[in-house]
Protein backbone atom coordinates (compact mmCIF):
# COMPACT_ATOMS: atom_id res chain seq x y z
CA UNK A 1 0.00 0.00 0.00
CA UNK A 2 1.09 3.59 -0.76
CA UNK A 3 2.11 5.66 2.51
CA UNK A 4 0.37 9.21 2.69
CA UNK A 5 3.04 11.78 2.36
CA UNK A 6 3.77 13.38 6.16
CA UNK A 7 7.10 15.34 7.56
CA UNK A 8 10.25 14.82 9.09
CA UNK A 9 10.04 16.51 12.04
CA UNK A 10 7.98 13.56 13.89
CA UNK A 11 9.50 10.31 14.10
CA UNK A 12 8.21 7.83 12.01
CA UNK A 13 5.72 5.17 13.86
CA UNK A 14 5.25 1.92 12.75
CA UNK A 15 1.91 0.06 13.64
CA UNK A 16 2.29 -3.78 13.02
CA UNK A 17 3.06 -3.45 9.37
CA UNK A 18 1.98 -0.31 8.77
CA UNK A 19 3.78 2.96 8.86
CA UNK A 20 1.90 6.22 10.02
CA UNK A 21 3.42 9.52 7.79
CA UNK A 22 2.32 11.30 11.54
CA UNK A 23 2.43 9.21 14.88
CA UNK A 24 -1.00 10.93 15.46
CA UNK A 25 -3.67 8.46 16.58
CA UNK A 26 -7.63 8.85 16.48
CA UNK A 27 -9.08 7.57 18.89
CA UNK A 28 -12.30 4.94 18.88
CA UNK A 29 -15.19 6.72 20.08
CA UNK A 30 -18.31 4.99 21.06
CA UNK A 31 -20.97 4.97 19.97
CA UNK A 32 -21.29 6.26 16.35
CA UNK A 33 -18.76 8.96 16.56
CA UNK A 34 -15.76 7.75 14.96
CA UNK A 35 -17.31 5.55 12.40
CA UNK A 36 -15.83 5.58 8.61
CA UNK A 37 -16.31 9.57 7.97
CA UNK A 38 -14.21 10.62 10.67
CA UNK A 39 -11.60 7.91 10.79
CA UNK A 40 -11.12 8.27 7.12
CA UNK A 41 -11.16 11.83 7.02
CA UNK A 42 -8.16 11.34 9.57
CA UNK A 43 -6.03 8.54 8.11
CA UNK A 44 -6.40 10.62 5.02
CA UNK A 45 -4.21 13.06 6.60
CA UNK A 46 -1.64 10.71 7.42
CA UNK A 47 -2.98 9.49 11.22
CA UNK A 48 -4.53 5.96 12.28
CA UNK A 49 -8.30 6.15 12.71
CA UNK A 50 -9.88 3.89 14.61
CA UNK A 51 -13.32 2.65 14.46
CA UNK A 52 -15.61 2.26 17.15
CA UNK A 53 -17.55 -0.94 16.90
CA UNK A 54 -20.11 0.17 19.93
CA UNK A 55 -23.40 -0.87 18.66
CA UNK A 56 -22.32 -1.24 15.19
CA UNK A 57 -24.79 -4.33 14.64
CA UNK A 58 -27.68 -1.80 15.80
CA UNK A 59 -26.82 1.20 13.89
CA UNK A 60 -26.51 -1.17 10.52
CA UNK A 61 -29.60 -3.08 11.19
CA UNK A 62 -31.20 0.69 11.24
CA UNK A 63 -29.17 1.89 8.44
CA UNK A 64 -30.13 -1.43 5.79
CA UNK A 65 -33.47 -1.75 7.68
CA UNK A 66 -33.11 -5.30 8.52
CA UNK A 67 -31.55 -7.21 11.11
CA UNK A 68 -27.65 -8.29 10.80
CA UNK A 69 -25.21 -9.75 13.15
CA UNK A 70 -22.30 -8.02 14.52
CA UNK A 71 -19.48 -9.72 12.59
CA UNK A 72 -21.94 -8.01 9.51
CA UNK A 73 -22.10 -4.86 10.65
CA UNK A 74 -17.92 -4.65 11.56
CA UNK A 75 -17.46 -6.02 8.28
CA UNK A 76 -20.02 -3.02 6.27
CA UNK A 77 -18.11 -0.40 8.81
CA UNK A 78 -14.79 -1.60 7.38
CA UNK A 79 -15.38 -1.94 3.81
CA UNK A 80 -16.92 1.65 3.85
CA UNK A 81 -13.94 3.37 6.17
CA UNK A 82 -11.44 1.53 3.35
CA UNK A 83 -13.37 3.07 0.48
CA UNK A 84 -13.45 6.40 1.65
CA UNK A 85 -9.41 6.01 2.25
CA UNK A 86 -7.77 3.06 0.31
CA UNK A 87 -4.60 4.01 1.53
CA UNK A 88 -4.91 5.19 5.32
CA UNK A 89 -4.21 3.39 7.86
CA UNK A 90 -7.66 2.09 9.31
CA UNK A 91 -8.23 0.31 13.05
CA UNK A 92 -10.94 -0.88 14.79
CA UNK A 93 -11.41 -0.79 18.71
CA UNK A 94 -12.88 -3.41 20.45
CA UNK A 95 -14.12 -3.47 24.01
CA UNK A 96 -13.29 -6.50 26.64
CA UNK A 97 -16.56 -4.84 28.83
CA UNK A 98 -19.13 -5.36 25.57
CA UNK A 99 -18.59 -9.24 25.72
CA UNK A 100 -21.17 -10.11 23.46
CA UNK A 101 -19.87 -8.29 20.31
CA UNK A 102 -16.13 -8.86 21.47
CA UNK A 103 -15.00 -12.17 19.37
CA UNK A 104 -17.51 -11.51 16.14
CA UNK A 105 -15.99 -7.95 15.90
CA UNK A 106 -12.49 -9.51 16.11
CA UNK A 107 -13.29 -12.17 13.75
CA UNK A 108 -14.97 -9.49 11.16
CA UNK A 109 -11.68 -7.14 11.70
CA UNK A 110 -9.27 -10.08 10.90
CA UNK A 111 -10.89 -11.51 8.16
CA UNK A 112 -11.71 -7.70 6.61
CA UNK A 113 -7.84 -7.30 6.81
CA UNK A 114 -7.86 -4.17 9.08
CA UNK A 115 -4.78 -2.95 10.00
CA UNK A 116 -4.69 -3.11 13.72
CA UNK A 117 -7.15 -3.71 16.42
CA UNK A 118 -7.21 -1.84 19.83
CA UNK A 119 -8.37 -3.75 22.83
CA UNK A 120 -9.92 -1.69 25.98
CA UNK A 121 -12.50 -0.93 28.63
CA UNK A 122 -11.41 -3.87 30.29
CA UNK A 123 -7.86 -5.83 29.98
CA UNK A 124 -7.42 -8.02 27.48
CA UNK A 125 -8.08 -11.62 28.26
CA UNK A 126 -8.39 -14.01 25.46
CA UNK A 127 -8.01 -13.49 22.13
CA UNK A 128 -10.28 -16.08 19.69
CA UNK A 129 -8.75 -18.71 17.50
CA UNK A 130 -9.32 -17.31 13.83
CA UNK A 131 -7.66 -18.25 10.69
CA UNK A 132 -5.46 -15.30 9.86
CA UNK A 133 -5.08 -14.25 6.01
CA UNK A 134 -2.08 -12.25 7.30
CA UNK A 135 -0.18 -10.97 11.09
CA UNK A 136 -2.48 -9.11 13.10
CA UNK A 137 -1.44 -6.14 15.11
CA UNK A 138 -3.44 -5.46 18.23
CA UNK A 139 -2.56 -2.56 20.27
CA UNK A 140 -3.65 -2.80 23.99
CA UNK A 141 -4.74 0.16 26.05
CA UNK A 142 -3.59 -0.01 29.38
CA UNK A 143 -3.86 2.60 32.33
CA UNK A 144 -0.82 1.73 34.50
CA UNK A 145 2.72 -0.36 34.15
CA UNK A 146 1.15 -3.23 36.78
CA UNK A 147 -1.96 -3.47 33.86
CA UNK A 148 1.08 -3.55 30.81
CA UNK A 149 3.02 -6.57 32.75
CA UNK A 150 -0.03 -8.32 32.55
CA UNK A 151 -0.39 -7.93 29.03
CA UNK A 152 3.00 -9.48 28.38
CA UNK A 153 2.06 -12.39 30.92
CA UNK A 154 -1.22 -13.12 29.39
CA UNK A 155 0.58 -13.13 25.93
CA UNK A 156 3.41 -15.35 26.55
CA UNK A 157 1.07 -17.67 28.97
CA UNK A 158 -1.29 -18.26 26.32
CA UNK A 159 0.69 -17.98 22.88
CA UNK A 160 -1.38 -15.34 21.23
CA UNK A 161 1.49 -14.62 18.68
CA UNK A 162 1.09 -18.57 17.89
CA UNK A 163 -2.95 -17.82 16.88
CA UNK A 164 -1.58 -15.09 14.20
CA UNK A 165 -1.54 -11.58 16.50
CA UNK A 166 1.02 -9.28 17.33
CA UNK A 167 1.64 -7.29 20.14
CA UNK A 168 1.56 -4.03 18.33
CA UNK A 169 1.77 -1.14 20.93
CA UNK A 170 0.62 -0.26 24.26
CA UNK A 171 -2.07 2.51 24.33
CA UNK A 172 -1.59 4.18 27.73
CA UNK A 173 -4.47 6.24 28.56
CA UNK A 174 -4.69 8.78 31.49
CA UNK A 175 -7.66 10.00 33.40
CA UNK A 176 -8.30 12.71 31.59
CA UNK A 177 -10.08 11.09 28.61
CA UNK A 178 -13.48 10.23 28.00
CA UNK A 179 -15.55 7.69 27.87
CA UNK A 180 -14.91 4.86 30.29
CA UNK A 181 -11.54 5.26 32.50
CA UNK A 182 -9.56 2.68 33.75
CA UNK A 183 -9.14 3.91 37.32
CA UNK A 184 -11.50 4.14 40.51
CA UNK A 185 -12.92 7.73 40.73
CA UNK A 186 -10.69 8.29 43.63
CA UNK A 187 -7.49 7.66 41.87
CA UNK A 188 -8.34 10.58 38.90
CA UNK A 189 -7.38 13.43 40.27
CA UNK A 190 -4.43 12.07 41.69
CA UNK A 191 -1.15 12.90 40.48
CA UNK A 192 0.35 9.30 40.47
CA UNK A 193 -1.78 8.22 38.29
CA UNK A 194 -1.95 10.94 35.47
CA UNK A 195 -0.58 9.82 32.01
CA UNK A 196 2.70 12.24 32.82
CA UNK A 197 4.02 9.50 35.64
CA UNK A 198 2.72 6.07 33.92
CA UNK A 199 3.56 7.22 30.58
CA UNK A 200 7.76 6.72 31.63
CA UNK A 201 6.84 3.55 33.97
CA UNK A 202 4.94 1.61 30.88
CA UNK A 203 8.01 2.99 28.17
CA UNK A 204 10.25 0.85 30.61
CA UNK A 205 8.73 -2.27 30.52
CA UNK A 206 7.84 -2.06 26.53
CA UNK A 207 11.62 -1.28 25.63
CA UNK A 208 12.80 -4.38 28.30
CA UNK A 209 10.39 -6.46 25.91
CA UNK A 210 11.14 -5.87 22.26
CA UNK A 211 10.86 -2.06 22.22
CA UNK A 212 6.99 -2.16 21.76
CA UNK A 213 5.89 0.96 20.81
CA UNK A 214 4.05 3.48 23.47
CA UNK A 215 1.59 5.92 22.38
CA UNK A 216 -0.02 8.23 24.83
CA UNK A 217 -3.79 9.33 25.37
CA UNK A 218 -5.91 11.30 27.46
CA UNK A 219 -5.87 14.86 27.79
CA UNK A 220 -3.81 15.56 24.67
CA UNK A 221 -5.14 18.71 22.34
CA UNK A 222 -1.97 21.08 21.22
CA UNK A 223 1.88 20.50 20.04
CA UNK A 224 2.89 21.72 23.27
CA UNK A 225 0.90 18.48 24.74
CA UNK A 226 2.02 16.11 22.05
CA UNK A 227 5.74 17.96 22.82
CA UNK A 228 5.25 17.44 26.45
CA UNK A 229 4.33 13.14 25.79
CA UNK A 230 7.46 12.43 23.25
CA UNK A 231 9.52 14.08 25.86
CA UNK A 232 8.22 11.63 28.17
CA UNK A 233 8.85 8.93 25.70
CA UNK A 234 5.97 8.35 23.89
CA UNK A 235 6.33 7.37 20.23
CA UNK A 236 2.95 8.60 19.39
CA UNK A 237 -0.61 9.81 20.68
CA UNK A 238 -4.18 9.28 20.79
CA UNK A 239 -6.56 12.37 20.49
CA UNK A 240 -10.20 11.95 20.59
CA UNK A 241 -12.17 14.93 21.95
CA UNK A 242 -10.08 17.35 19.58
CA UNK A 243 -12.14 15.60 16.88
CA UNK A 244 -15.47 14.98 18.64
CA UNK A 245 -17.10 18.64 17.25
CA UNK A 246 -15.54 18.59 13.69
CA UNK A 247 -17.57 18.72 10.30
CA UNK A 248 -16.58 14.94 9.43
CA UNK A 249 -17.05 13.87 12.90
CA UNK A 250 -20.36 11.01 12.69
CA UNK A 251 -21.39 12.52 16.05
CA UNK A 252 -25.46 14.37 15.84
CA UNK A 253 -25.05 18.39 15.82
CA UNK A 254 -26.91 18.28 18.68
CA UNK A 255 -23.60 16.35 20.24
CA UNK A 256 -21.44 18.39 18.63
CA UNK A 257 -22.70 22.03 19.74
CA UNK A 258 -23.22 20.62 23.47
CA UNK A 259 -19.28 20.25 23.33
CA UNK A 260 -18.70 23.42 21.67
CA UNK A 261 -20.97 25.54 24.69
CA UNK A 262 -19.41 23.07 27.26
CA UNK A 263 -16.94 26.30 28.27
CA UNK A 264 -16.03 25.59 32.26
CA UNK A 265 -13.68 22.08 33.08
CA UNK A 266 -16.36 21.76 35.61
CA UNK A 267 -18.79 20.96 32.73
CA UNK A 268 -17.35 17.88 32.57
CA UNK A 269 -17.01 15.25 35.67
CA UNK A 270 -16.66 11.77 35.93
CA UNK A 271 -19.64 9.95 36.82
CA UNK A 272 -19.90 6.31 38.72
CA UNK A 273 -23.06 5.79 36.99
CA UNK A 274 -21.92 3.31 34.44
CA UNK A 275 -23.48 -0.10 34.66
CA UNK A 276 -20.15 -1.65 33.73
CA UNK A 277 -19.19 -0.60 36.86
CA UNK A 278 -16.22 1.41 35.46
CA UNK A 279 -15.83 5.40 35.83
CA UNK A 280 -17.16 7.29 33.03
CA UNK A 281 -16.75 10.88 32.10
CA UNK A 282 -20.04 12.91 31.13
CA UNK A 283 -20.91 16.42 29.58
CA UNK A 284 -23.24 17.84 32.81
CA UNK A 285 -25.93 19.33 30.50
CA UNK A 286 -26.54 15.50 28.51
CA UNK A 287 -30.22 15.19 28.73
CA UNK A 288 -30.01 11.93 29.83
CA UNK A 289 -27.39 13.08 32.61
CA UNK A 290 -29.72 15.57 33.68
CA UNK A 291 -33.08 12.93 34.08
CA UNK A 292 -30.33 10.93 35.89
CA UNK A 293 -29.72 13.53 38.46
CA UNK A 294 -33.10 13.73 39.20
CA UNK A 295 -33.72 9.67 39.01
CA UNK A 296 -36.54 10.88 36.26
CA UNK A 297 -36.06 7.75 34.16
CA UNK A 298 -37.50 4.85 35.59
CA UNK A 299 -35.30 2.13 35.42
CA UNK A 300 -35.08 -0.63 33.00
CA UNK A 301 -32.64 -2.07 30.30
CA UNK A 302 -33.52 -3.02 26.90
CA UNK A 303 -30.11 -2.79 25.49
CA UNK A 304 -27.71 -4.58 27.82
CA UNK A 305 -24.23 -4.01 25.73
CA UNK A 306 -22.29 -2.91 28.90
CA UNK A 307 -23.05 -6.00 31.52
CA UNK A 308 -21.27 -7.11 34.76
CA UNK A 309 -20.67 -10.32 35.56
CA UNK A 310 -23.13 -12.58 37.85
CA UNK A 311 -22.07 -15.42 40.56
CA UNK A 312 -21.80 -17.80 37.73
CA UNK A 313 -18.95 -15.15 36.18
CA UNK A 314 -21.49 -14.60 32.91
CA UNK A 315 -22.17 -11.03 31.58
CA UNK A 316 -26.06 -10.84 32.94
CA UNK A 317 -26.57 -7.91 35.04
CA UNK A 318 -27.00 -4.39 33.85
CA UNK A 319 -27.12 -2.06 37.26
CA UNK A 320 -29.08 0.35 35.95
CA UNK A 321 -32.00 -2.16 35.11
CA UNK A 322 -32.69 -1.49 38.74
CA UNK A 323 -31.37 0.90 39.98
CA UNK A 324 -31.68 4.50 38.34
CA UNK A 325 -30.16 6.60 41.35
CA UNK A 326 -26.94 5.18 41.16
CA UNK A 327 -26.68 4.07 37.64
CA UNK A 328 -27.45 5.56 34.24
CA UNK A 329 -28.92 3.91 31.00
CA UNK A 330 -25.69 4.52 29.34
CA UNK A 331 -26.21 2.01 25.96
CA UNK A 332 -29.70 3.68 25.24
CA UNK A 333 -28.00 7.26 26.04
CA UNK A 334 -24.99 6.86 23.81
CA UNK A 335 -27.02 5.51 20.96
CA UNK A 336 -29.90 8.02 20.94
CA UNK A 337 -27.13 10.80 21.03
CA UNK A 338 -25.29 8.94 17.76
CA UNK A 339 -29.09 9.61 16.47
CA UNK A 340 -30.38 5.72 16.48
CA UNK A 341 -32.75 6.10 19.22
CA UNK A 342 -35.33 8.76 19.26
CA UNK A 343 -37.86 7.32 21.81
CA UNK A 344 -34.48 8.18 24.30
CA UNK A 345 -32.51 11.08 25.67
CA UNK A 346 -28.89 12.09 24.57
CA UNK A 347 -25.66 11.16 26.93
CA UNK A 348 -22.94 13.14 25.93
CA UNK A 349 -19.05 11.90 27.29
CA UNK A 350 -16.14 13.97 26.66
CA UNK A 351 -12.44 14.34 27.60
CA UNK A 352 -11.95 16.76 30.53
CA UNK A 353 -10.60 19.31 27.90
CA UNK A 354 -13.70 19.48 26.12
CA UNK A 355 -14.23 23.22 27.30
CA UNK A 356 -11.21 23.83 25.28
CA UNK A 357 -13.40 23.64 21.80
CA UNK A 358 -14.85 26.68 20.41
CA UNK A 359 -15.71 25.74 17.53
CA UNK A 360 -17.28 23.11 14.92
CA UNK A 361 -13.71 22.42 12.97
CA UNK A 362 -12.71 20.05 10.80
CA UNK A 363 -10.17 17.14 10.54
CA UNK A 364 -8.13 18.92 8.11
CA UNK A 365 -7.18 22.36 9.98
CA UNK A 366 -7.07 20.79 12.89
CA UNK A 367 -4.50 18.27 11.44
CA UNK A 368 -2.30 21.30 9.80
CA UNK A 369 -2.25 22.74 13.48
CA UNK A 370 -1.11 19.66 14.73
CA UNK A 371 1.83 18.76 12.13
CA UNK A 372 2.55 22.65 12.70
CA UNK A 373 1.72 23.73 9.21
CA UNK A 374 -0.52 26.44 10.37
C1 LIG B 1 -16.97 10.44 22.82
C2 LIG B 1 -15.93 9.47 23.25
C3 LIG B 1 -16.17 8.11 23.13
C4 LIG B 1 -15.17 7.18 23.45
N1 LIG B 1 -15.40 5.85 23.23
C5 LIG B 1 -14.40 4.95 23.40
C6 LIG B 1 -14.58 3.60 23.03
O1 LIG B 1 -15.63 3.20 22.53
N2 LIG B 1 -13.54 2.75 23.23
C7 LIG B 1 -12.34 3.16 23.76
O2 LIG B 1 -11.42 2.37 23.91
N3 LIG B 1 -12.13 4.45 24.09
C8 LIG B 1 -13.12 5.35 23.92
N4 LIG B 1 -12.91 6.68 24.21
C9 LIG B 1 -11.57 7.11 24.65
C10 LIG B 1 -10.78 7.69 23.45
O3 LIG B 1 -10.60 6.77 22.44
C11 LIG B 1 -9.42 8.31 23.81
O4 LIG B 1 -8.46 7.35 24.16
C12 LIG B 1 -9.44 9.33 24.89
O5 LIG B 1 -10.65 10.03 24.94
C13 LIG B 1 -8.28 10.27 24.65
O6 LIG B 1 -8.39 11.42 25.38
P1 LIG B 1 -8.88 12.81 24.71
O7 LIG B 1 -10.33 12.61 24.43
O8 LIG B 1 -8.61 13.80 25.79
O9 LIG B 1 -8.09 13.05 23.48
C14 LIG B 1 -13.90 7.63 23.94
C15 LIG B 1 -13.69 9.00 24.08
C16 LIG B 1 -14.66 9.92 23.74
C17 LIG B 1 -14.38 11.38 23.88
Amino acid sequence: MKKIPGNTDYPKLIIGDRELSFPFILGPMGVGVSLSRLVAAFANEGGAGILSVVCLREIWSQRLKKKVSTYEAVTKEIATARALSPEGVIGLNVMVAVQQDYADSIRAAVEGQIDFISIGAGLIRDLPKINHPHKTAIAVIVSSAKAANIVLYRWEKNKWRDLGYELAAFIVEGPLAGGHLGFTIDQVTKPEFQVEVILPEVKKIAQANGNIPVIAAGGIYDRADISRMRALGADGVQMATRFLATEESDASLNYKLAIVRTTKPEDIIVSPGSPCGLPFRVVVSAPMYQTHLRAGREPRCNKGYLLRKDADGKFTICSAKTDNQNFFCICNGLLASAGYNPQEEDLYTAGANAYRVTEISTVKKIMDELKGLT
